[in-house]
């Protein structure tokens, strides 16, 4: 990001005083949110799937506080935590995190136990905790010593620093030029100045609570957070191996170890429609930013299939209905072929459900409704795209044709007409799965079946995974 913001020594600490200050912010609420940004984006750069064994290190500061967080949030992410917290701080917030750690089971390690193997044989990525923005001097016993195993030349596993790399000055860097080379930097709040010095492949911003008037007084220049995200990319050079395609056989995640399972016996009576009913409030209150997002399978009649995504704008005991331009690749499709297939995924449930069935033209009040209900800008764009043509004047003939329509419908008293070829259709189900990951791939799919769309009598059935 061009022209973003360090932050010296001196203006963190003041920041970091003001926000517990006069912004009303306590120490351990900053310190869950800081460690919460870390793991999100640690997670984010090094999945479950390629590095399931985390090292945290933490520190006797805030700085460890921050790692004892993120050890606990990695802990229900799903992967294997060991934590080093060789000088344990004996102060309530502290204690509090240790009891929380132990009490899910993740293992502490002495700083001796941690030198008795290369950590690369034990861990698939470290987090660096020691040491934040309020060091100064030089690392003292036994941190020195980690330091040196997590050197380029002790080949450690991928090192994720919090907000500092142990051992850099805060704002010079690192001085003796044979320090730590992290491969992911965090910042917490904004970079201080030693982060202008991170050469490797990810830079992230996390700490999102800083309110304006901190971003006025310190004309702080930070990209925004996107949806729910605790943390935003800001630089690196993108190019950790486990970024790239050739990891990508390696992805693999293990579901299902929280415990979730299928039962016949929890499954919905009255049919699959109330069913999902119940899977999609599920989804739509996880966090999942559209969840109404399904891809649409459609084929000609001689069976050339094609998939695409659409938005789920209702589904009833009928079926599930969704809008879109008649006249599109699927609008003829459909015409042609009305048979039809769903599916959802919602990622953080680990579920997928999945449909077939017949489609139709719901009615035209239904379409005239639901295009009424929409902003009217967008009730333009339905007469502005032909959907799935070939725009031969590229961008410039859509534009051209926006900008004539909306010079068109310009009085808002004035209503947009619902053009004939835009409206809703609704797959009416034959069958509809209902998909959970558990672990070992032996997954729990329950399948209702009727035999015509108008029956109301569905059979249910399990298949192999
Ligand atoms: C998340 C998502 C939701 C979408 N929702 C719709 C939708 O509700 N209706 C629609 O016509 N196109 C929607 N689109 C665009 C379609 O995927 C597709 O590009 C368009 O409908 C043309 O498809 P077709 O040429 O196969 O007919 C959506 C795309 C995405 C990525």
């Amino acid at each position: 990001m061009e022209g973003i913001t360090y932050l010296t020594q001196k203006e963190a600490q003041s920041l970091d005083e003001e926000l517990m200050g006069p912004l009303g912010f306590s120490v351990d609420q900053l310190m869950e949110l800081a460690g919460l940004s870390v793991a999100s984006a640690a997670a984010t750069e090094y999945p479950t799937s390629t590095h399931p064994r985390v090292l945290v290190v933490a520190g006797p500061g805030n700085n460890g506080g921050d790692g004892l967080v993120a050890a606990r949030h990695l802990h229900h992410f799903g992967y294997q935590v060991t934590i080093c917290y060789p000088k344990p701080t004996s102060k309530p917030l502290y204690d509090g995190l240790v009891t929380q750690c132990r009490s899910l089971g993740i293992p502490f390690m002495s700083a001796e136990e941690l030198a008795a193997a290369p950590l690369s044989s034990k861990y698939d990525v470290v987090l660096d905790a020691m040491f934040g923005f309020s060091f100064q001097g030089a690392p003292r016993p036994p941190f020195d010593a980690i330091i040196e195993m997590l050197k380029p030349g002790a080949h450690p596993p991928p090192v994720v620093a919090v907000d500092i790399p142990s051992g850099w000055n805060v704002e010079a860097g690192d001085e003796s030029g044979g320090g730590l080379r992290p491969d992911m930097l965090v910042s917490l709040t904004a970079p201080k100045l030693c982060a202008k010095q991170f050469a490797g492949s990810h830079h992230y911003l996390g700490g999102r609570f800083v309110p304006p008037q901190i971003k006025e007084k310190y004309k702080l220049n930070l990209p925004p957070y996107l949806g729910v995200s605790q943390c935003v990319r800001i630089g690196g050079s993108g190019r950790s191996p486990a970024a790239g395609p050739a990891n990508v056989a390696d992805m693999r995640l293990s579901y299902g170890s929280g415990g979730q399972s299928l039962d016949e016996s929890d499954m919905a009576e009255a049919g699959p429609m109330q069913e999902f009913d119940a899977w999609f409030k599920l989804a739509a209150s996880s966090g999942i930013q559209e969840p109404n997002a399904m891809s649409l399978a459609t084929a000609t009649v001689d069976g050339r299939p094609s998939v695409r995504y659409v938005l789920l704008k209702g589904y009833d005991e009928r079926g599930f209905v969704w809008y879109t331009n008649y006249d599109s690749t699927k609008g003829k499709h459909l015409e042609e072929n009305s048979v039809a297939g769903l599916a959802f995924w919602w990622e953080p449930l680990q579920r997928q459900v999945r449909v077939e069935g017949v489609v139709e033209k719901v009615p035209d009040e239904e379409s005239d409704a639901y295009f009424y209900s929409r902003p009217r800008g967008h009730q333009i764009g339905a007469l502005v795209s032909m959907q799935s043509t070939p725009l031969h004047r590229g961008r410039a003939e859509l534009e051209e044709r926006a900008a004539r329509l909306e010079r068109q419908y310009a009085d808002e008293s004035v209503p947009v007409p619902r053009p004939p070829h835009w409206g809703g259709f609704i797959l009416r189900p034959l069958s509809v799965e209902f998909w959970q990951g558990r672990p070992s791939r032996l997954h729990d799919r329950l399948r209702y079946v009727r035999s015509s769309v108008d029956s109301n009598e569905w059979r249910l059935e399990r298949l192999a995974p």
